[in-house]
């Protein structure tokens, strides 16, 4: 196997414009929302170049500590990424007591560890990364989805261990793009509870979606599990699943499975708009609405439609009258997802 540095590598780019024309030819799927799959995206060669490399296929390890040692000596460093812990303490002392670190604007239990690899070694592995990352790929992807408005790729092989969840949602409005190629090293992987969710509102909770939808300087929210369908998986391997984000592009992950024989292993990516920061948000809980009915009184009926008036005015921070209406919307630092 070659090993190669960034600088002494020649890059041979041509080889992947077959991804191109697959991105370009592909069909739009609309459920549960407007997408692109495609199977067999990367050839059978590049494709077993990957899950066989070094840096892909980790042998077997015995506790977690070890495991994520071995990671570090292949290069792969840990990531801030949403549903998962920043360090190794936090994640293994997770493990050990699931009950430590509640986020309240989490609506799920889970915490995995995302690693990025910082240095390919395998060719295969330093090419890819840089197509991925090439103006050429990037282009395309900006030529199906429509988007014309500036924006920034960032993207890398990732592993994400035991525990990564996060709950439906759309991603925020920052993002303009997400892929997810599936490059699971293991011959079983399918059958791992591993894989992306993609969902629907249940009817009861649609108006969130018209919420986001017609409220687009409101950024979006993780909402319960139990609020959605999944329509369907992502389980197979070497298949890419790409969407531009949108009110009605629910999508979730948790990962249920021993990370010790094998890892979800993804090549993931997305294209962030320059031109917009973080906005407010409305969390989840804050859509938590019950009925209220006083004695002696009818139940109040309220058409959606009245009741995401009169959150917008609640809501908006510009328009709040009071200190607690204020305080309703507000941006958390680890939100970004
Ligand atoms: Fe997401």
């Amino acid at each position: 196997m070659n090993s190669l540095s960034a600088t002494s590598v020649h890059y041979d780019l041509n080889k992947f414009t077959y991804i191109l024309d697959k991105i370009t030819s592909a069909e739009f799927c609309q459920e549960p929302f407007k997408h692109i799959e495609i199977f067999d995206f990367l050839s059978e060669e590049h494709f077993n170049s990957i899950i066989t490399s070094s840096q892909v296929a980790i042998p077997k390890a015995n506790d977690s500590k070890s495991l994520i040692d071995t990671l570090f000596d292949k290069d792969y460093e840990i990531i801030r990424f949403p549903g998962c812990a920043n360090s190794v303490n936090h994640y293994l002392n997770w493990l050990e007591d699931k009950s430590v670190y509640k986020n309240p604007t989490k609506p799920c239990e889970g915490m995995g560890m995302a690693l990025r690899l910082k240095n390919p070694q395998d060719k295969i592995l330093l090419e890819l990364k840089n197509f991925f990352a090439s103006d050429i790929f990037k282009k395309a992807l900006e030529d199906k989805f429509d988007i014309t408005r500036p924006t920034a790729m960032d993207t890398g092989l990732q592993k994400y261990l035991y525990g990564y969840e996060i709950s439906p949602h759309p991603d925020i409005r920052k993002k303009a793009l997400t892929y997810m190629l599936n490059v699971n090293p293991s011959d079983n992987s399918e059958d791992l509870d591993i894989h992306t969710h993609y969902l629907t509102f249940k009817p009861h909770k649609q108006f969130i979606g018209e919420f986001w939808h017609h409220n687009e300087n409101i950024d979006t929210c993780w909402v319960p599990w139990e609020w959605c369908n999944t329509v369907k998986k992502q389980c197979r391997n070497n298949s890419i699943v790409i969407f531009a984000p949108s009110w009605d592009t629910l999508h979730a992950i948790k990962a249920n499975y021993d990370h010790l024989q094998t890892q979800r292993t993804q090549f993931y990516g997305n294209l962030w708009y320059k031109d917009i920061s973080r906005m407010p948000k409305v969390y989840y809980y804050q859509f938590d609405i019950k009925p209220v009915i006083r004695p002696g009184s009818k139940p109040q009926v309220r058409t959606p439609k009245s009741m995401v008036k009169s959150w917008v005015k609640k809501l908006l921070p510009h328009r709040g009258h009071n200190k607690s209406d204020r305080q309703a919307v507000q941006i958390f630092p680890q939100d970004y997802d």
